[in-house]
């Protein structure tokens, strides 16, 4: 385990209906709370996810590894609603789509990182 994230205690649940959020096993991110408007890595089976809240105050959940020279973009800072690299500063919206590489007019299709679906239910962040 990376002595930069703390792996989280796994807690999942199927839906079967009812007031469930999906019908997908879902796994405990944080507690709500948790997540502001700063950076927060965390590994989610052996996954390293940053997690941020955009200004909208969703919840945005991205893979930890910039494509570039794989720098944690925990690591980096947050830019309204996008992620910046800190090494280079690519930078990257909730989506994992790169949005801007410094010194370049084109966006390489191959610059984007994996983001994951949040739902926030019963005071925890669910992946
Ligand atoms: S390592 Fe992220 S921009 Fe270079």
């Amino acid at each position: 385990m990376s002595s930069r994230a703390r792996e989280v205690p796994v807690l999942a649940f199927t839906s079967s209906g009812g007031r469930h959020v999906s019908s997908k096993l879902l796994y405990v991110a944080a507690w709500d709370h948790e997540v502001t408007d700063q950076l927060k890595p965390t590994r989610i089976l052996g996954e390293d996810i940053v997690l941020y809240r955009r200004t909208d105050g969703a919840v945005a959940a991205l893979e930890d590894a910039c494509p570039h020279r794989k720098l944690p973009l925990s690591m980096g800072r947050i830019k309204g609603d996008t992620v910046e690299c800190g090494y280079h500063g690519l930078t990257f919206d909730s989506t994992g789509t790169c949005t801007r590489v410094p010194g370049a007019e084109k966006i390489p299709h191959v610059a984007c990182v994996r983001s994951y679906p949040i739902a926030e239910r019963y005071g925890l962040l669910w992946i």
